[in-house]
Protein backbone atom coordinates (compact mmCIF):
# COMPACT_ATOMS: atom_id res chain seq x y z
CA UNK A 1 0.00 0.00 0.00
CA UNK A 2 1.25 3.61 -0.64
CA UNK A 3 2.74 5.76 2.06
CA UNK A 4 0.46 8.63 3.09
CA UNK A 5 0.69 11.89 1.35
CA UNK A 6 -0.09 14.39 3.93
CA UNK A 7 0.94 13.00 7.36
CA UNK A 8 -0.54 13.52 9.94
CA UNK A 9 -3.60 11.39 8.49
CA UNK A 10 -6.61 11.24 11.09
CA UNK A 11 -8.83 7.66 12.47
CA UNK A 12 -11.81 7.91 10.32
CA UNK A 13 -14.47 6.41 11.45
CA UNK A 14 -17.35 5.75 8.91
CA UNK A 15 -20.50 5.23 10.19
CA UNK A 16 -24.09 4.85 8.63
CA UNK A 17 -23.37 2.25 5.76
CA UNK A 18 -26.84 0.63 5.04
CA UNK A 19 -24.90 -1.60 2.56
CA UNK A 20 -21.31 -2.60 2.44
CA UNK A 21 -21.02 -4.84 -1.10
CA UNK A 22 -17.77 -7.14 -0.92
CA UNK A 23 -17.15 -9.97 -3.08
CA UNK A 24 -21.15 -10.62 -4.29
CA UNK A 25 -22.07 -9.89 -1.18
CA UNK A 26 -24.28 -7.73 1.03
CA UNK A 27 -23.91 -6.85 4.86
CA UNK A 28 -26.27 -3.99 6.57
CA UNK A 29 -25.67 -1.64 8.79
CA UNK A 30 -21.95 -1.67 9.03
CA UNK A 31 -19.17 0.67 11.13
CA UNK A 32 -15.82 1.08 10.62
CA UNK A 33 -12.22 2.22 11.24
CA UNK A 34 -9.71 3.41 9.22
CA UNK A 35 -6.20 3.92 10.97
CA UNK A 36 -2.98 4.36 9.63
CA UNK A 37 -4.72 4.06 5.88
CA UNK A 38 -5.90 0.50 6.44
CA UNK A 39 -9.41 -0.84 8.04
CA UNK A 40 -8.50 -1.62 11.73
CA UNK A 41 -11.92 -2.72 13.05
CA UNK A 42 -15.39 -3.36 11.57
CA UNK A 43 -18.38 -3.76 13.37
CA UNK A 44 -22.44 -3.51 13.56
CA UNK A 45 -23.85 -0.32 13.71
CA UNK A 46 -24.60 -0.89 17.78
CA UNK A 47 -21.04 -1.38 18.39
CA UNK A 48 -19.09 0.93 19.85
CA UNK A 49 -15.55 1.19 17.60
CA UNK A 50 -12.06 0.72 20.00
CA UNK A 51 -10.62 4.02 19.15
CA UNK A 52 -7.46 5.01 21.27
CA UNK A 53 -6.61 7.87 23.90
CA UNK A 54 -5.47 11.29 22.21
CA UNK A 55 -7.00 9.70 18.88
CA UNK A 56 -8.28 12.27 16.78
CA UNK A 57 -11.10 10.75 15.12
CA UNK A 58 -13.07 12.74 12.12
CA UNK A 59 -16.26 11.24 11.47
CA UNK A 60 -18.32 10.38 8.37
CA UNK A 61 -21.82 9.35 8.48
CA UNK A 62 -22.67 7.56 5.19
CA UNK A 63 -26.85 8.08 6.36
CA UNK A 64 -27.55 4.63 4.95
CA UNK A 65 -26.14 4.72 2.00
CA UNK A 66 -24.05 1.75 -0.21
CA UNK A 67 -21.16 1.40 0.40
CA UNK A 68 -18.15 -0.35 -2.21
CA UNK A 69 -14.32 -1.25 -1.59
CA UNK A 70 -12.25 1.06 -3.86
CA UNK A 71 -13.02 -0.07 -7.30
CA UNK A 72 -9.71 -0.96 -9.31
CA UNK A 73 -9.08 -0.27 -12.90
CA UNK A 74 -7.21 -3.57 -14.09
CA UNK A 75 -6.18 -2.81 -17.66
CA UNK A 76 -5.27 0.75 -18.96
CA UNK A 77 -3.11 2.50 -20.84
CA UNK A 78 -3.47 5.93 -19.03
CA UNK A 79 -0.16 7.93 -20.01
CA UNK A 80 -0.63 8.92 -23.55
CA UNK A 81 0.05 11.81 -25.68
CA UNK A 82 -2.28 13.48 -28.60
CA UNK A 83 -5.76 11.66 -29.59
CA UNK A 84 -7.55 9.58 -32.42
CA UNK A 85 -10.95 11.66 -32.88
CA UNK A 86 -9.81 11.28 -36.57
CA UNK A 87 -9.65 7.62 -36.65
CA UNK A 88 -12.73 7.01 -34.79
CA UNK A 89 -14.47 9.32 -37.32
CA UNK A 90 -13.25 6.80 -39.91
CA UNK A 91 -14.21 3.67 -38.32
CA UNK A 92 -17.66 5.21 -38.19
CA UNK A 93 -17.05 4.94 -41.99
CA UNK A 94 -16.46 1.50 -42.24
CA UNK A 95 -11.98 1.78 -42.35
CA UNK A 96 -11.39 -1.13 -39.65
CA UNK A 97 -9.37 -1.17 -36.81
CA UNK A 98 -6.44 -3.05 -38.32
CA UNK A 99 -6.61 -1.25 -41.39
CA UNK A 100 -5.43 2.10 -40.04
CA UNK A 101 -2.54 0.32 -38.20
CA UNK A 102 -1.40 -0.97 -41.55
CA UNK A 103 -0.99 1.86 -42.78
CA UNK A 104 1.21 3.52 -39.77
CA UNK A 105 -2.06 4.82 -37.81
CA UNK A 106 -3.29 3.05 -34.50
CA UNK A 107 -0.67 2.60 -31.95
CA UNK A 108 2.30 3.90 -34.04
CA UNK A 109 0.22 7.41 -34.69
CA UNK A 110 -0.19 7.61 -30.58
CA UNK A 111 3.58 6.67 -30.35
CA UNK A 112 4.27 9.31 -32.22
CA UNK A 113 2.78 11.86 -30.27
CA UNK A 114 4.04 10.21 -26.84
CA UNK A 115 7.43 10.52 -28.22
CA UNK A 116 7.07 14.20 -28.91
CA UNK A 117 5.39 14.95 -25.38
CA UNK A 118 7.58 15.98 -22.28
CA UNK A 119 7.43 14.08 -19.07
CA UNK A 120 5.58 16.79 -17.52
CA UNK A 121 2.93 17.50 -20.13
CA UNK A 122 2.33 13.55 -20.09
CA UNK A 123 2.24 13.38 -16.17
CA UNK A 124 -0.40 16.45 -16.59
CA UNK A 125 -2.59 14.74 -19.07
CA UNK A 126 -2.66 11.44 -16.80
CA UNK A 127 -3.34 13.37 -13.85
CA UNK A 128 -6.56 14.83 -15.14
CA UNK A 129 -7.39 11.26 -16.00
CA UNK A 130 -6.85 9.89 -12.70
CA UNK A 131 -8.97 12.70 -11.25
CA UNK A 132 -11.44 11.71 -13.49
CA UNK A 133 -11.21 8.00 -12.37
CA UNK A 134 -11.02 8.91 -8.55
CA UNK A 135 -13.89 11.17 -8.72
CA UNK A 136 -16.21 7.79 -9.24
CA UNK A 137 -14.43 5.48 -6.78
CA UNK A 138 -11.34 4.39 -8.59
CA UNK A 139 -8.50 3.62 -6.20
CA UNK A 140 -6.03 1.51 -7.64
CA UNK A 141 -5.11 2.01 -11.24
CA UNK A 142 -2.83 -0.62 -13.47
CA UNK A 143 -1.33 1.64 -16.33
CA UNK A 144 0.48 0.27 -19.02
CA UNK A 145 4.20 1.55 -21.11
CA UNK A 146 4.12 0.65 -24.39
CA UNK A 147 3.14 4.10 -26.68
CA UNK A 148 7.20 4.52 -26.32
CA UNK A 149 8.44 1.46 -28.03
CA UNK A 150 12.06 2.47 -27.78
CA UNK A 151 14.11 2.39 -24.17
CA UNK A 152 14.15 5.94 -23.58
CA UNK A 153 10.09 6.25 -23.91
CA UNK A 154 8.80 3.38 -21.90
CA UNK A 155 11.60 4.29 -19.26
CA UNK A 156 10.15 8.29 -20.05
CA UNK A 157 6.26 6.89 -19.66
CA UNK A 158 6.71 4.49 -16.73
CA UNK A 159 8.29 7.38 -14.93
CA UNK A 160 5.46 9.19 -15.33
CA UNK A 161 3.38 6.75 -13.60
CA UNK A 162 6.08 6.79 -10.43
CA UNK A 163 5.68 10.37 -10.11
CA UNK A 164 1.93 10.10 -10.03
CA UNK A 165 1.98 7.38 -7.72
CA UNK A 166 4.26 9.80 -5.57
CA UNK A 167 1.79 12.62 -6.19
CA UNK A 168 -1.85 10.95 -6.30
CA UNK A 169 -3.91 9.62 -3.95
CA UNK A 170 -5.08 6.30 -6.01
CA UNK A 171 -2.54 3.81 -6.07
CA UNK A 172 -1.04 2.80 -9.16
CA UNK A 173 0.09 -0.80 -10.77
CA UNK A 174 2.84 -0.63 -13.31
CA UNK A 175 2.90 -2.50 -16.43
CA UNK A 176 5.54 -2.77 -19.12
CA UNK A 177 4.53 -3.06 -22.33
CA UNK A 178 7.46 -2.63 -25.09
CA UNK A 179 5.60 -5.32 -27.13
CA UNK A 180 2.62 -3.71 -27.91
CA UNK A 181 3.36 -3.10 -31.70
CA UNK A 182 6.50 -3.18 -33.71
CA UNK A 183 7.96 0.29 -34.01
CA UNK A 184 8.54 2.02 -37.62
CA UNK A 185 12.24 1.48 -37.17
CA UNK A 186 11.85 -1.94 -36.50
CA UNK A 187 9.41 -2.58 -39.52
CA UNK A 188 9.66 -6.07 -41.41
CA UNK A 189 11.71 -6.91 -38.43
CA UNK A 190 9.74 -8.24 -36.40
CA UNK A 191 11.86 -10.56 -34.57
CA UNK A 192 14.80 -7.81 -34.52
CA UNK A 193 12.42 -5.52 -32.33
CA UNK A 194 11.48 -9.20 -30.03
CA UNK A 195 15.39 -9.24 -29.77
CA UNK A 196 15.74 -5.62 -28.39
CA UNK A 197 12.87 -6.09 -25.95
CA UNK A 198 13.93 -9.22 -24.76
CA UNK A 199 17.81 -7.82 -24.49
CA UNK A 200 17.43 -4.40 -23.88
CA UNK A 201 14.29 -3.08 -22.84
CA UNK A 202 12.62 -5.78 -19.93
CA UNK A 203 16.13 -5.76 -17.81
CA UNK A 204 16.62 -1.94 -18.02
CA UNK A 205 13.26 -1.73 -16.59
CA UNK A 206 13.39 -3.99 -14.47
CA UNK A 207 16.20 -2.96 -13.05
CA UNK A 208 15.09 0.48 -12.72
CA UNK A 209 11.90 -1.50 -10.77
CA UNK A 210 10.18 0.93 -12.61
CA UNK A 211 7.54 -2.09 -13.63
CA UNK A 212 5.23 -5.25 -11.37
CA UNK A 213 4.20 -6.86 -14.99
CA UNK A 214 5.34 -7.14 -18.15
CA UNK A 215 2.29 -7.42 -20.98
CA UNK A 216 2.22 -7.91 -24.99
CA UNK A 217 -0.39 -7.73 -27.85
CA UNK A 218 -0.52 -11.31 -29.09
CA UNK A 219 -2.67 -10.98 -32.03
CA UNK A 220 -2.50 -11.76 -35.83
CA UNK A 221 0.32 -9.13 -37.61
CA UNK A 222 1.65 -8.15 -34.36
CA UNK A 223 3.24 -10.69 -32.10
CA UNK A 224 2.39 -14.26 -33.07
CA UNK A 225 2.81 -16.31 -29.57
CA UNK A 226 6.13 -17.65 -29.91
CA UNK A 227 7.47 -14.21 -29.62
CA UNK A 228 5.35 -13.57 -27.00
CA UNK A 229 6.60 -16.46 -25.08
CA UNK A 230 10.09 -14.97 -25.61
CA UNK A 231 8.64 -11.55 -24.41
CA UNK A 232 6.77 -12.93 -21.39
CA UNK A 233 9.55 -15.29 -20.53
CA UNK A 234 12.09 -12.52 -20.61
CA UNK A 235 9.85 -10.57 -18.24
CA UNK A 236 9.45 -13.60 -15.83
CA UNK A 237 13.54 -14.01 -15.70
CA UNK A 238 13.52 -9.97 -14.65
CA UNK A 239 10.78 -10.68 -12.03
CA UNK A 240 8.03 -9.24 -13.75
CA UNK A 241 4.72 -11.26 -13.86
CA UNK A 242 2.68 -11.67 -17.14
CA UNK A 243 0.00 -10.22 -18.38
CA UNK A 244 -1.60 -10.66 -21.66
CA UNK A 245 -3.63 -8.97 -24.84
CA UNK A 246 -4.95 -12.18 -25.95
CA UNK A 247 -7.76 -13.19 -28.58
CA UNK A 248 -9.06 -9.81 -29.23
CA UNK A 249 -9.33 -9.73 -32.79
CA UNK A 250 -8.12 -13.50 -33.80
CA UNK A 251 -7.68 -16.49 -32.29
CA UNK A 252 -4.28 -17.09 -32.40
CA UNK A 253 -3.46 -18.92 -29.18
CA UNK A 254 -2.34 -16.27 -26.42
CA UNK A 255 -5.10 -17.30 -23.89
CA UNK A 256 -3.44 -20.90 -23.88
CA UNK A 257 0.29 -19.09 -23.68
CA UNK A 258 -1.19 -17.13 -20.79
CA UNK A 259 -2.47 -19.89 -18.62
CA UNK A 260 0.31 -21.86 -19.46
CA UNK A 261 2.95 -19.31 -18.06
CA UNK A 262 0.78 -18.00 -14.93
CA UNK A 263 -0.30 -15.52 -16.28
CA UNK A 264 -1.48 -12.92 -13.45
CA UNK A 265 -4.40 -11.88 -16.10
CA UNK A 266 -5.46 -12.60 -19.97
CA UNK A 267 -7.14 -9.65 -21.28
CA UNK A 268 -10.10 -8.64 -23.92
CA UNK A 269 -11.25 -12.23 -25.27
CA UNK A 270 -13.51 -11.46 -27.51
CA UNK A 271 -12.33 -14.24 -30.04
CA UNK A 272 -11.83 -16.84 -27.27
CA UNK A 273 -12.90 -20.54 -27.89
CA UNK A 274 -14.85 -23.40 -25.68
CA UNK A 275 -11.30 -25.20 -24.94
CA UNK A 276 -9.62 -21.85 -24.07
CA UNK A 277 -12.38 -21.33 -21.14
CA UNK A 278 -11.43 -24.79 -20.24
CA UNK A 279 -7.91 -24.06 -19.74
CA UNK A 280 -8.45 -21.05 -17.82
CA UNK A 281 -11.36 -22.86 -15.70
CA UNK A 282 -8.67 -25.05 -14.67
CA UNK A 283 -5.93 -22.07 -13.76
CA UNK A 284 -5.79 -19.27 -11.06
CA UNK A 285 -5.25 -16.90 -14.18
CA UNK A 286 -8.24 -14.06 -14.06
CA UNK A 287 -10.14 -13.05 -17.40
CA UNK A 288 -10.14 -9.65 -17.90
CA UNK A 289 -12.85 -8.07 -20.47
CA UNK A 290 -12.85 -4.81 -21.92
CA UNK A 291 -16.42 -4.17 -23.08
CA UNK A 292 -15.74 -0.43 -23.67
CA UNK A 293 -13.65 -1.33 -26.82
CA UNK A 294 -15.67 -4.18 -28.00
CA UNK A 295 -18.50 -1.06 -27.73
CA UNK A 296 -15.54 1.61 -29.01
CA UNK A 297 -14.02 -0.83 -32.26
CA UNK A 298 -17.83 -1.31 -33.59
CA UNK A 299 -17.68 -5.18 -32.82
CA UNK A 300 -20.33 -7.58 -33.04
CA UNK A 301 -18.82 -10.31 -30.70
CA UNK A 302 -18.36 -9.46 -27.30
CA UNK A 303 -16.68 -11.81 -24.67
CA UNK A 304 -18.19 -14.97 -23.34
CA UNK A 305 -18.67 -13.67 -19.74
CA UNK A 306 -21.37 -16.00 -19.11
CA UNK A 307 -19.63 -18.68 -19.68
CA UNK A 308 -16.34 -17.65 -18.52
CA UNK A 309 -18.50 -17.57 -14.70
CA UNK A 310 -20.09 -20.63 -15.04
CA UNK A 311 -17.18 -22.59 -15.03
CA UNK A 312 -15.84 -20.84 -12.34
CA UNK A 313 -13.12 -18.30 -14.42
CA UNK A 314 -12.24 -14.96 -12.12
CA UNK A 315 -13.99 -12.53 -13.98
CA UNK A 316 -12.55 -8.86 -13.92
CA UNK A 317 -13.71 -5.83 -16.10
CA UNK A 318 -11.83 -2.60 -16.87
CA UNK A 319 -11.93 0.05 -19.14
CA UNK A 320 -8.77 -0.09 -21.62
CA UNK A 321 -8.51 3.65 -21.22
CA UNK A 322 -6.62 4.37 -24.26
CA UNK A 323 -7.10 6.48 -27.12
CA UNK A 324 -7.75 4.24 -29.73
CA UNK A 325 -9.64 1.41 -28.86
CA UNK A 326 -11.45 2.70 -25.72
CA UNK A 327 -11.08 6.44 -25.18
CA UNK A 328 -12.97 6.43 -21.73
CA UNK A 329 -11.99 6.29 -18.43
CA UNK A 330 -15.49 5.62 -16.76
CA UNK A 331 -15.17 2.16 -14.84
CA UNK A 332 -18.46 2.34 -13.69
CA UNK A 333 -19.75 2.37 -17.46
CA UNK A 334 -18.25 -1.04 -17.68
CA UNK A 335 -20.88 -2.55 -15.50
CA UNK A 336 -23.56 -1.28 -17.20
CA UNK A 337 -22.20 -3.11 -20.79
CA UNK A 338 -21.22 -5.86 -18.39
CA UNK A 339 -24.68 -6.47 -17.53
CA UNK A 340 -26.37 -5.66 -20.65
CA UNK A 341 -24.09 -7.35 -23.31
CA UNK A 342 -22.21 -9.50 -21.16
CA UNK A 343 -24.71 -11.37 -19.87
CA UNK A 344 -23.35 -10.78 -16.07
CA UNK A 345 -25.81 -9.58 -13.48
CA UNK A 346 -25.14 -6.33 -11.31
CA UNK A 347 -23.45 -8.14 -8.70
CA UNK A 348 -21.00 -9.97 -10.57
CA UNK A 349 -20.31 -6.78 -12.38
CA UNK A 350 -19.79 -4.93 -9.53
CA UNK A 351 -17.30 -7.83 -8.04
CA UNK A 352 -15.62 -7.34 -11.12
CA UNK A 353 -14.70 -3.78 -10.67
CA UNK A 354 -13.42 -4.59 -7.26
CA UNK A 355 -12.91 -7.77 -6.04
CA UNK A 356 -11.76 -9.61 -9.86
CA UNK A 357 -9.47 -6.99 -9.92
CA UNK A 358 -7.73 -7.49 -6.63
CA UNK A 359 -6.91 -11.07 -7.96
CA UNK A 360 -6.16 -9.62 -11.45
CA UNK A 361 -3.28 -7.81 -10.11
CA UNK A 362 -2.76 -9.88 -7.33
CA UNK A 363 -3.67 -7.62 -4.73
CA UNK A 364 -6.28 -9.84 -2.83
CA UNK A 365 -5.10 -9.05 0.68
CA UNK A 366 -5.78 -5.40 0.78
CA UNK A 367 -8.23 -4.57 -2.56
CA UNK A 368 -11.45 -5.92 -3.44
CA UNK A 369 -13.12 -6.42 0.24
CA UNK A 370 -13.04 -4.47 3.57
CA UNK A 371 -12.20 -6.45 5.92
CA UNK A 372 -9.87 -6.18 8.91
CA UNK A 373 -6.22 -4.84 7.10
CA UNK A 374 -7.68 -4.25 3.93
CA UNK A 375 -6.77 -0.84 2.10
CA UNK A 376 -9.22 1.57 3.51
CA UNK A 377 -10.75 2.78 0.59
CA UNK A 378 -14.10 2.88 -0.46
CA UNK A 379 -17.16 4.42 -2.56
CA UNK A 380 -19.96 5.70 -0.87
CA UNK A 381 -22.55 5.92 -3.66
CA UNK A 382 -25.52 8.34 -3.41
CA UNK A 383 -27.71 5.69 -3.45
CA UNK A 384 -29.07 3.28 -0.85
CA UNK A 385 -28.51 0.46 -2.96
CA UNK A 386 -25.10 -0.53 -5.24
CA UNK A 387 -27.51 -2.04 -7.94
CA UNK A 388 -27.90 1.40 -9.18
CA UNK A 389 -24.35 1.49 -10.13
CA UNK A 390 -24.78 -0.29 -13.33
CA UNK A 391 -28.74 0.57 -13.90
CA UNK A 392 -27.41 4.20 -13.58
CA UNK A 393 -25.52 3.82 -17.28
CA UNK A 394 -22.42 5.57 -16.37
CA UNK A 395 -24.06 8.57 -14.17
CA UNK A 396 -22.76 7.16 -10.92
CA UNK A 397 -23.34 9.79 -8.06
CA UNK A 398 -20.24 10.14 -5.65
CA UNK A 399 -21.34 10.71 -2.35
CA UNK A 400 -18.17 10.06 -0.90
CA UNK A 401 -14.88 8.56 -2.00
CA UNK A 402 -12.24 7.58 1.03
CA UNK A 403 -8.46 6.84 -0.11
CA UNK A 404 -5.97 5.26 2.78
CA UNK A 405 -8.74 6.85 5.20
CA UNK A 406 -8.41 10.40 3.70
CA UNK A 407 -11.70 11.28 2.32
CA UNK A 408 -10.77 12.93 -0.68
CA UNK A 409 -14.36 13.50 -2.39
CA UNK A 410 -17.38 14.51 -1.39
CA UNK A 411 -19.43 16.36 1.80
CA UNK A 412 -16.60 19.30 2.34
CA UNK A 413 -13.81 18.31 -0.16
CA UNK A 414 -12.51 20.68 -3.04
CA UNK A 415 -14.72 19.07 -5.86
CA UNK A 416 -11.73 17.54 -8.26
O1 LIG B 1 -5.98 -2.88 -25.39
N1 LIG B 1 -5.08 -4.08 -28.29
C1 LIG B 1 -4.05 -3.45 -28.14
N2 LIG B 1 -3.88 -2.41 -27.34
C2 LIG B 1 -4.92 -1.53 -26.94
C3 LIG B 1 -5.24 -0.54 -27.99
C4 LIG B 1 -4.20 0.49 -28.05
C5 LIG B 1 -4.43 1.53 -29.10
O2 LIG B 1 -5.19 1.34 -30.07
O3 LIG B 1 -3.80 2.58 -28.91
C6 LIG B 1 -6.12 -2.29 -26.45
O4 LIG B 1 -7.20 -2.29 -27.04
FE1 LIG C 1 -5.14 -2.78 -23.75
Amino acid sequence: MKPRLHAPKRTLLIDGIGRLFERGRVEQDVRMLIRDGRVAWRGRADESAPTVDDEVVEHLDCGGRAVLPGLVDCHTHLVFGGDRADEFGERSTGVSYERIAARGGGIRSTVRATRQASETELVTLARARLDRMLARGVTCVEVKSGYGLDLDTELKMLRVVAELQRTHPVELVPTLLAAHTVPPEYEGRTESYVEHVVETIIPAVAEAGLARFCDVFCERNVFDVAQARRVLMAGIDAGLRPKVHAEQLHRIGGTQLGVELGAVSVDHLEAISAEDIGHLAGSETVAVLLPGATLFLGMSQWAPARALLDAGVTVALSTDCNPGSSMCDNLPLMTTLGCARLGMSPAEALTAITWGKAAALGLQSTRGHLGVGAAGDCLVLDATDEAQLPYRFGEVRSWAVVCSGDVVVGPGCPSL
